[in-house]
């Protein structure tokens, strides 16, 4: 059931910056993109359009869209939380918007201010719009498997936004361990469910890695015949509505799995080295992934 190829999404200048008390200037955000835009990585989440106040650190979303050098293979997403988010991501140049909410109540009242029932109309206005524009939107459930403020969500509860999602339109949907809690039987336990529902090439799954459990749950999630994954270079990142969430299951050590494991990504390590590297220097801290201490020169 393990694939041959698997589709890395990066999403270190988007889930791995939010969250960093140093803000990166816009001309090294820019300069990182571009660099991350020639790994071999075929998308790229670039930043958030959503209100500055509450992400302070992707308040130059527009400016870093507007300057980045678009490689023609990459796909460039962004998230887009509401009508005005998306028209500053068209301004800016998205290929496809990420429109995001939660399968826990209290999270996404946390993270954008909602009950789920409000959201829906608001991410189906901007699915719709979005189409219109002639883009694809992708879909983000988090806190899939539990909630930092109401502990274990069920299935029931992630199918509940899941479906109501594909049906406002969504062409894929990520699912978020949000606190990175799970371990494989959960994803099993999830992955049965969904799997019945739609198709795994349409299936993301986005791990972070606070408790070291991501590459087990990448692993499970390969031998049920998943594809995509969400990285982030370094293992950045981190939800600032996500007390105690540490950051996204490193690129470097998703390719060190995938690339031993003999699967095929199209992503030079080498460049993510380099990347990694960069990014790095601009935080001036050691950045959290274990595969990038073992890369020449970190
Ligand atoms: P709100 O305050 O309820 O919005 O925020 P509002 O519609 O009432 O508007 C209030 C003010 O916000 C107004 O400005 C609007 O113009 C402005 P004012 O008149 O007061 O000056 N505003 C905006 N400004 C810029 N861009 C916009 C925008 N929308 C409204 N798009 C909102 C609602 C959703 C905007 C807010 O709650 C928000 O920005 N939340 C962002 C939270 C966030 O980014 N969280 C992190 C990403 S999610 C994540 O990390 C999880 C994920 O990685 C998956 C996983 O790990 O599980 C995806
Ligand atoms: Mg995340």
């Amino acid at each position: 059931n393990r694939p041959d190829f698997v589709q890395l999404k990066e999403v270190g200048p988007r889930d791995g910056l939010q969250n960093e008390k140093k803000f990166i200037s816009t001309e090294d955000k820019v300069a990182w993109i571009d660099m991350l835009s020639n790994t071999g990585v075929t998308e790229i989440e670039y930043s958030s359009f959503v209100n500055p106040k509450w992400i302070p650190a992707l308040a130059d979303a527009k400016e870093v869209g507007k300057r980045i050098k678009r490689n023609p293979s990459v796909r460039y997403s962004a998230l887009v939380p509401n009508m005005k988010g998306l028209e500053n991501a068209i301004e800016a140049g998205i290929d496809r918007a990420s429109v995001f909410m939660s399968a826990s109540e209290t999270h996404n009242m946390k993270n954008i201010n909602k009950t789920i029932d409000q959201t829906f109309p608001v991410l189906k206005e901007v699915i719709v719009a979005a189409k219109e524009e002639g883009k694809k939107v992708t879909g983000y459930v988090s806190t899939v498997f539990d909630c930092p403020y109401e502990g274990s969500i069920s299935p029931e509860q992630v199918i509940r936004v899941f479906d109501r999602l594909i049906e406002d339109g969504v062409d894929d949907i990520s699912l978020g361990d949000t606190i990175g809690s799970a371990v494989p039987s959960q994803v099993e336990s999830l992955l049965d469910e969904i799997l019945k529902r739609f198709p795994k090439d349409k299936i993301i799954l986005h791990f972070h890695d606070t408790r070291g459990m991501a590459i087990a749950n990448i692993m499970t999630s390969l031998n049920y015949g998943i594809t995509r994954f969400d990285t982030a270079i370094g293992g950045l990142g981190g939800c600032p509505y996500a007390p105690g969430a540490a950051g996204n299951v490193a690129t470097n050590d998703v390719l060190y799995l995938l690339h031993g494991l003999g699967i095929k990504t199209g992503i030079q390590d080498k460049k993510i080295q380099e990347a990694s590297i960069f990014i790095q220097n601009k935080l001036g801290k050691k950045l959290p992934s274990r595969s990038l201490a073992f890369m020449e020169g970190s």
